[in-house]
């Protein structure tokens, strides 16, 4: 069975202060979730103190990029080594922002997924397209050309261990979320991908989240979708209330 992954991207919001008592409301209010995975993933600064407040908690701590290489001269960025030493367990790669505003390729999503991988961690690869791209009727090329550069190279085990989040860009941070049936339409598209790649049962196996202004008003309807397991979620994350009023239907849904 696959399992409802439910993470917040806090994205470039909240001082290390703030994420600690962000941090520590999501921990007291997740307390009793049982059957989702929930996560959260704060600034890189506040990695090393979030994770003491998640110690012992069912809260698993995410990093939101990652540099490919082991160590070097790349001013400004954090290795997987370091990220690991931490206690991180999901790393989100590929973001539209990342892809957008600081030249993410498939490419670079590929070596940081492997990378990730290497050393334990769950890469959480992030595919979507532009409205420009939908409404030029390019939506399955699109998904197609990211599936297949973030997953070049790695084999059905490694696959397992990966998340999807399936974020079409003009619904981040805008209010305007897909549609259930546009979201599912998408989500099956992208497990076809898989089973291409993988074989049915694998595909089966690889949970895909759906991102871009999901919040309790919509989640409900949103992860009674088939091909739906869970949200990548940003502005709604923000608060613990509200994020875990996206995680409560999901607890719901999955007992
Ligand atoms: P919003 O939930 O703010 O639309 O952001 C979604 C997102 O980009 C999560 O990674």
């Amino acid at each position: 069975m696959r399992k409802i992954v439910i993470a917040g991207n806090w994205k470039m919001n909240k001082t290390v202060a703030e994420s600690v008592t962000l941090a520590s409301e999501v921990v007291a209010a997740a307390s009793g979730i049982r059957n989702v995975v929930v996560a959260i993933a704060p600034t890189y600064l506040a990695l090393a103190k979030v994770a003491d407040v998640l110690a012992g908690s069912n809260v698993k701590l995410a990093a939101q990029d990652v540099h490919w290489e082991n160590q070097g001269a790349f001013t400004g960025k954090v290795s997987a080594d370091m990220l690991k030493e931490i206690g991180v367990d999901y790393v989100i790669i590929g973001h539209s922002e990342q892809r957008t505003y600081f030249g993410e390729t498939d490419e670079t999503v590929n070596r940081k997924v492997r990378k990730v991988q290497s050393l334990g961690m769950t890469p959480i690869i992030c595919i979507g397209e532009t409205l420009a791209e939908r409404r030029e009727g390019r939506l399955e090329s699109v998904l197609t050309t990211q599936v297949n550069g973030a997953y070049a190279g790695l084999s059905g085990d490694d696959a397992l261990r990966t998340v999807i989040a399936y974020e079409p860009v003009w619904a981040i941070g805008t209010g305007v979320t897909a549609t259930d049936d546009e979201a599912q339409q998408a989500h099956a598209f992208v497990r076809g991908l898989l089973a291409g790649l993988y074989g049915e049962d694998v595909a089966q196996s690889i949970s895909i989240q759906y991102g871009g202004s999901m919040k309790p008003e919509n989640a409900a309807g949103l992860l009674a979708q088939k091909d739906i397991d869970g949200g990548l979620i940003g502005g709604a994350a923000l608060k613990a209330d509200s994020f875990l009023g996206i995680v409560a239907p999901g607890e719901a849904l999955s007992k």
